[in-house]
């Protein structure tokens, strides 16, 4: 199963992805974190990439498709993976195809998380995400039991530094000017899959699995 989950900042794609790890057994693969674990390294990449981050705005292809490549050489994707938060824009889409068409793996589809922008503000605002195993929380609508520890495994909920109003805005907008394309990009190829992204998380999967499945046939 090779799948890239779609939308908008905030729209449950993290959420939804740690949920399909456990029922399709596939890793996920998301720049967004790979980035955010270059940051905190302190590595070359994280220290390019940082700037960017901070404005909300895209990290460059360059940096972006280097990393990617090199994850999905490892082992771990030969079963499949779900891409989250990759590609951003139509560059990025088009390298994709070409290294996949390369390894004679094309991707299966495509699945857009659809959810109106109002929504998304409070989403993105309430959210903690444990620094340990990355499991994602949200203040609002589903709080952890201990205030600021993981139910799991009882880490750290962190408050991510790019979640902020101002930067918020500017990753909607690049949303909506770079990554929106893709919905014709892969449309046009017949793979795309929209689902509603509101509602209960568990309902919402049910849909998303429903998508996979018919993917599939
Ligand atoms: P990235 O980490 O990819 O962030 P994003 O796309 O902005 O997406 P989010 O992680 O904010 O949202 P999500 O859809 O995963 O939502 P989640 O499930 O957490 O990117 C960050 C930055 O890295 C970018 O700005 C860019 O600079 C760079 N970057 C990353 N990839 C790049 C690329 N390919 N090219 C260039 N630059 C790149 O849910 C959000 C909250 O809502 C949570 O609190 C959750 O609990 C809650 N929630 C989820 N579902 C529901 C529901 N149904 N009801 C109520 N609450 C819900």
């Amino acid at each position: 199963m090779r799948i890239v989950l779609l939308g908008a900042p905030g729209s449950g794609k993290g959420t939804q992805a740690q949920k399909l790890i456990e029922k399709y057994h596939v890793p996920q693969i998301s720049t967004g974190d790979l980035l955010r674990a270059a940051v905190a390294s302190g590595s070359d990449l994280g220290k390019k990439a940082k700037k960017f981050m901070d404005e909300g705005q895209l990290v460059t292809d360059e940096l972006v498709l280097g990393m990617i490549e090199e994850r999905l050489a490892q082992e771990d994707t030969k079963n499949g993976y779900i891409l989250d938060g990759f590609p951003r824009n139509i560059p990025q889409a088009e390298a994709l195809d070409k290294l996949l068409s390369k390894l004679q793996k094309p991707l299966d589809g495509a699945i857009l998380i659809d959810v109106d922008f109002d929504i998304l503000l409070k989403r993105i605002t309430g959210r903690r995400t444990c620094d340990s195993c990355g499991q994602v929380y949200n203040i609002y609508s589903s709080p952890p039991s201990k205030e600021g520890a993981c139910d799991k495994c009882d880490g750290t909920l962190q408050h991510r530094s790019d979640d902020n109003e101002q930067t918020i805005s500017s990753r909607l907008k690049v949303y909506e000017e770079q990554t929106c394309p893709l919905i014709d990009y892969y449309s046009e190829q017949s793979i795309l899959r929209k689902i509603k992204g509101t509602g209960d998380i568990e309902d919402i999967f049910k849909r998303v699995c429903s998508a996979i499945d018919l993917l599939n046939k």
